[in-house]
């Protein structure tokens, strides 16, 4: 069907002054009565994973409201990286979230990828539909309304979503019992009570090649109103992303599990609700994390750096992981340094931060490394606990991302460790090459390319 030209592809790209760059689409009707109703023609600028997820964003998005699109790869001399990255693009592109009464239908069902090489390209194709569909799942938590995402939905929601693997879920009365001091305090404003996620995936026969076992730990704050340190309504309105880096992680879970990768992944999400009421926590008050350490909470709105560091401590302490990543919209200082595009990274670990630089590049999810800077440590220090949830704010310190940082490396007993902050890169304003409005998913393509050249080089361990 698509073996000649179905227009004359050299006059329309004249005409239409084509010049190529990534994501450029020409459009035209089908001349006379072929099998086609529309011919696309997408530039692929140089053809970099980068220029080819524009390309595939945009060709995807061009093609809504067609039922299918097919698209013709044979020129372009892709490799598999590159068929991934296209791939991967489209079906990001052509996500879609609603909870219209009468939503438009949507008419794009299926994308057929023409190319020379099918079974060499294959698995290529298999791991974009794995990412992708990750990370629509990602989104889709995201973007569920509060009203119905309590962290009781959230838990449930993974243990759907993560079938055939281990799920444990602690509600409130196993957290207090076990000591999960600070996911109890934030979650205890609410009427909808707190739990912590605990989900595991063992590849079939074992890790192989002495593989870490990788704990990635997710702040999954349902809503976040800032508790009795009360946001404005502004500053609230977008909080239902605030379980974003949860959603990541379990998102890259699943994605783990589909691609069958040989190693032991533990995903970890505190979720709780920061509401103000008559049982909130207060300013002032001294809580106790997992495994003792004291925290005095002068803000309740630093909430996620508490729910983080039980089970960051519960990671190092109980799982005793090789490498604790963690993920969580954490600060509103994160975008204003670094924008909606980039997160931060902040790492105890060079390997391991170069390891996630280079998956960041891959993946298209940018990140860039920002310093653990140890002068800054003593604004965390408290008179009457262990530490205190932010800096004193008459001193404006200011490095409020870097101190929330610092605050929780205290937690990972000097084990290898990131944290990336994905306040800015979590939610997108505006649908933006594979990117779609709403909840991004931010974290699922990264944590997972990662853990996918982990396993490619067996040396490369994790250090
Ligand atoms: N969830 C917010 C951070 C956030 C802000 C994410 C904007 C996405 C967009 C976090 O819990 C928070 O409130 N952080 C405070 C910390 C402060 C009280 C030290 C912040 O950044 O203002
Ligand atoms: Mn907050
Ligand atoms: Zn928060």
């Amino acid at each position: 069907m698509l073996g000649s030209p179905p227009v004359e592809l050299d006059g329309l790209l004249a005409r239409e002054k084509a010049k190529g760059d990534a994501g450029e689409v020409i459009g035209s009707p089908q001349p006379g009565d072929g099998p086609l109703e529309r011919v696309l023609a997408v530039g692929i600028g140089d053809g970099t994973p980068a220029a080819l997820r524009k390309a595939g964003a945009g060709v995807a998005r061009r093609s809504k409201s067609a039922a299918s699109l097919a698209v013709d790869l044979r020129q372009a001399g892709l490799d598999a990286a590159g068929v991934r990255a296209f791939t991967e693009a489209a079906l990001l592109a052509s996500y879609g979230f609603t909870r219209k009464e009468k939503p438009e239908p949507r008419a794009l069902q299926t994308i057929t990828l023409v190319v020379s090489d099918a079974k060499r390209l294959q698995p290529a194709v298999d791991r974009a539909i794995a990412v992708a569909r990750a990370t629509a799942a990602a989104r889709d938590l995201v973007n569920t309304p509060s009203l119905d995402k309590t962290p009781d939905w959230l838990a449930d929601a993974a243990t759907t979503l993560l079938k055939g693997l281990t799920v444990k879920v602690r509600d409130e009365k196993a957290l207090a019992k076990e000591g999960f001091g600070g996911i109890v305090a934030v979650g205890q404003g609410s009427t909808r009570p707190p739990r912590l996620i605990e989900a595991s995936y063992e590849p079939p026969g074992g890790s192989k090649g002495g593989k870490p076992h990788v704990v990635l730990v997710g702040k999954g704050i349902t809503f976040d109103t800032g508790g009795l340190s009360l946001k404005p309504n502004e500053g609230m309105l977008a909080m239902k992303t605030d379980m974003g880096g949860g959603a990541a992680v379990l998102g890259t879970l699943r994605a783990v599990a589909d691609m069958k990768l040989p190693i032991k992944v533990t995903a970890l999400v505190a979720a709780a609700e920061n509401m103000p009421s008559g049982s909130a926590q207060r300013p002032g008050d001294v809580i106790r994390q997992y495994g003792g350490t004291t925290v005095e909470v002068l803000n309740t709105d630093a909430e996620g750096r508490l729910v983080l560091a039980d089970a960051i401590a519960y990671a190092d302490r109980d799982l005793k992981a090789d490498v604790i990543i963690d993920i969580a919209t954490l600060t509103g200082a994160m975008p204003v340094a670094l924008g909606k595009k980039t997160a931060g990274m902040f790492c105890s670990d060079d390997a391991l931060a170069a390891q996630l630089s280079a998956a960041a590049d891959a993946s298209g999810e940018r990140a860039w490394r920002l310093p653990l800077v140890e002068d800054y440590r003593v604004a965390m220090d408290s008179p009457i606990a262990d530490l205190r949830n932010i800096g004193d704010p008459r001193k404006k310190l200011g490095g409020g991302s870097i101190t929330a940082a610092l605050f929780l490396r205290e937690f990972a007993g000097g084990r290898s460790w990131a944290h990336l902050d994905i306040a800015g890169t979590g939610r997108s304003d505006a649908d933006d090459d594979e990117v779609t409005k709403g909840g991004t998913g931010y974290g699922v393509r990264l944590l997972t390319a990662w853990l996918e050249a982990l396993c490619a080089s067996p040396k490369r361990k994790a250090a």
